[in-house]
């Protein structure tokens, strides 16, 4: 999977050298690059944004340099591509939009800060075929920027892709499954720590036992926490 990110700040990104992803980096399974805004303005304080029209607070960021941007990060590519715009005014990300995206070929993510990107970048990129455009927003909260929230988006997709997770099977059994079912509590060694004892049916050795026990954890953890409605 080829992942362009575009922002002012590319510093941010290199959290994706580390771990897993920067594993999968090595391995060849994601191609990730940032790519500066401001290596396309041409004035002398490479400016990125302005005043909106209207009036209100803040400043927007121009539509200009992120066009170019933008068109740069499409010429590497035939494939499809998916445009990611953050904005705290998009749809909701969650484990069903990650499993879509997981097989998307290219994916570029459009970190806006200050006000946010002018609306006529996304409406553009809308009327090009090769680009599905989608404004998310990673929860009901305002960051400073985007970058934060491509982040959580980037680790939440690759560790979908074959090969990103050593054991697949940790995959199937996670929160958020089809059925907007959380995990069941897990307890490992020791049995007793700071007085407090990993429930008993746990070290029963009847594996059935202790499937219903996880199953009836999951299910109240569900009822009290889950945000993403069980399909039927
Ligand atoms: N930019 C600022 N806040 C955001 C949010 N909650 N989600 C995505 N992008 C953002």
């Amino acid at each position: 999977m080829k992942i362009t990110a575009i922002s002012i700040f590319p510093e941010y990104f290199t959290p994706l050298d580390l771990s897993l992803i920067g594993k999968a980096r090595e391995q060849g399974l994601i191609d990730f690059k940032a790519i500066n805004l401001r290596d396309f303005t041409y004035d002398n304080h490479h400016t990125v944004d302005d005043t909106p029209y209207g009036g209100g607070a803040g400043m927007v960021m121009k539509p200009e340099p992120w066009g170019e941007a933008i068109d740069s990060a499409l010429a590497e590519t035939d494939a499809p591509v998916d445009l990611i715009v953050l904005t705290p005014a998009g749809s909701k990300f969650n484990q069903r939009k990650a499993e879509t995206l997981a097989s998307a070929k290219h994916i570029i993510f459009a970190c806006g800060r200050y006000e946010g990107i002018d609306a006529r970048v996304a409406d553009f990129y809308r009327t090009q075929n090769q680009v599905r455009v989608h404004e998310i927003s990673i929860g009901d909260y305002v960051l400073n920027g985007g970058e934060v929230a491509a982040l959580v988006i980037i680790e939440a997709v690759t560790r979908l892709l074959p090969g990103v997770i050593g054991n697949p099977d940790s995959l199937a059994e996670e929160s958020h499954n089809e059925l907007g079912e959380l995990e069941y509590p897990s307890y490992t060694k020791p049995a007793n720590w700071r007085g407090l004892e990993v429930p008993e049916i746990l070290l029963s050795g009847n594996h059935g036992a202790i499937a219903k026990w996880r199953r009836e954890q999951a299910l109240s953890r569900s009822q009290q926490n889950s945000s993403i409605e069980p399909q039927d």
